[in-house]
């Protein structure tokens, strides 16, 4: 099993009080879609399209979290987590995205971040994690600027509710990801493949952003806020000359769109020139809110290559032959991600918190035991973890780290093939299995923690 660092070399690297955590997202465990008034949202209408998930499959039950969280607490507190990201999903607690309040599913998150709370385990709020309200979506969704506002009153009903118990909010899980594959690329709801659509888009998105973090800041007293972008570096497929215009402008979308704008004030040169005609004066400033943290996920790096059949003339490119995957498919290359920790904090001086990081893969199977053996997640934990100390001594302000995912959940358009969990669950029977790598985790926590903790 896994070589811990020695306590006192880890203890050199790791501030004492570096957050260790897991993720989750509503749609992707909450299941009880229908129930306790909840809205539907454009992932249940997606489920529903023809082609719109691989397998067929929906998040109509998924981890039943929602009525089986106690137990889900149980188990992260077993591991040993300092802290449970999850996310609020705005069709609970506003089935029409707006006006009326569905009070039962405010109680629902009042009785999760209790038992949260209760268990010694910090809970970090999301408010959106890509889960819009099918009401919304039918008046435009993100593309409609009015969208901003609509979350920024679900964002007050959720600071006013929460804010005495929770301090950590994101505004949101991956801007460019949810924006990209939702407007541009056909890979995510609403399924929207337009030009002026995506860019709309990305612009209003940026705008629910600040109002955001303005509503948690003068709701919340004591808020740290911050936002989770995905960040990956972008190669040219093969290296090869004709793909690099399609690695810039994909790496504008991928990782400047959002954090550009938030955290410098402009958006990045191609985008920029696009996007004007939706850009009114004071937006700018209205985006450019000062934040706590950045929150970054990241998982292996992205090949782009010319596509002329894409809106944007980018698609995604080929692997290297040989690149290093555990048999998972997402390319495996832990010195990216130590140079994106150290780059980060280079160019937007913020400190980061790693939101998401992990290891999938359809592998993940009860042996004759009972036991879930998942030894090449925890290979893939074990070498980021090493690219994330090298970060750390790099110069990397990195003050948390969360494992995606506390469970094996709906993985969106992969649907239930991709495994992302530490801890295994049978969606036949919803029965919970930590694996191997839960408790490679949980050793790894306790080794790093300062006694006094
Ligand atoms: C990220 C998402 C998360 C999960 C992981 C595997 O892009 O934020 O919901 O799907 O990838």
């Amino acid at each position: 099993m896994a070589t811990l660092p020695g306590k006192e070399a880890a203890a050199q690297v790791f501030p004492a009080d570096f957050v260790w955590g897991v993720s989750t997202s509503a749609y992707q465990i909450e299941g009880a879609v229908a129930e306790g008034g909840r809205g539907p949202s454009i992932w249940d209408r997606r489920c529903r399209t023809k082609g719109g998930v691989g397998d067929g499959s929906n998040g109509d039950v998924a981890c039943d979290h929602y009525h089986r969280f106690g137990e889900d607490i149980a188990l992260m507190r077993d591991i040993g987590v300092d802290a449970y990201r999850f996310s609020v999903a705005w069709p609970r607690v506003l089935p029409r995205g707006r006006g009326a309040v569905n009070q039962v599913g405010l109680d629902f998150y009042d009785r999760l971040i209790d038992g949260v709370l209760e268990a010694g385990i910090t809970p970090w709020l999301t408010l959106y994690h890509w889960d819009l309200p099918q009401a919304l979506d039918d008046l435009g969704g993100w593309t409609n600027r009015d969208c901003a506002g609509w979350y920024a009153d679900y964002a007050a009903l959720v600071a006013r509710r929460f804010g005495d118990r929770v301090k950590r909010f994101a505004t949101f899980n991956e801007f460019s990801v949810f924006t990209l594959f939702g407007y541009a690329i056909d890979w995510a709801a609403p399924g929207v493949t337009d030009r002026m659509a995506h860019l709309k888009a990305i612009h209003h998105v940026n705008l629910a952003h600040g109002f955001g973090v303005d509503v948690l800041r003068s709701l919340v007293p004591g808020a740290s806020i911050g936002a989770i972008h995905n960040r990956q570096i972008v190669l040219p497929e093969g290296g090869r000359e004709e793909n690099m215009a399609a690695a810039a402008l994909l790496d504008e979308h991928w990782n400047r769109a959002f954090p550009d704008p938030q955290l410098l004030g402009y958006y990045p040169p191609q985008i920029a020139e696009a996007i004007e005609p939706f850009v009114v004066a004071g937006d700018m400033a209205r985006i450019c809110r000062p934040v706590d943290w950045f929150g970054l996920n990241h998982y292996g790096p992205i090949f782009a290559k010319a596509d002329a059949t894409q809106v944007w003339g980018f698609g995604w490119g080929e692997t290297p032959a040989g690149t290093p995957d555990y048999g998972v498919g997402w390319p495996i290359f832990p010195d990216a991600f130590r140079d994106e920790l150290i780059g980060l904090t280079k160019r937007y001086g913020v400190p980061i918190y790693v939101t998401e990081n992990g290891c999938g893969g359809d592998r993940d199977k009860p042996d004759a035991d009972g036991r879930v053996i998942d030894t090449h997640r925890i290979k893939y934990l074990e070498v980021y973890h090493r690219a994330l100390r090298e970060a750390l001594a790099g110069g990397a302000d990195v003050r948390g780290y969360f494992v995606w995912s506390l469970l094996d959940n709906f993985e969106w358009g992969a649907g239930y093939g991709q495994r992302f969990g530490l801890i295994h669950v049978d969606f036949e029977t919803l029965k919970r299995t930590p694996k191997a790598s839960a408790a490679w985790y949980r050793d790894l926590i306790v080794n790093l923690r300062p006694l006094e903790k």
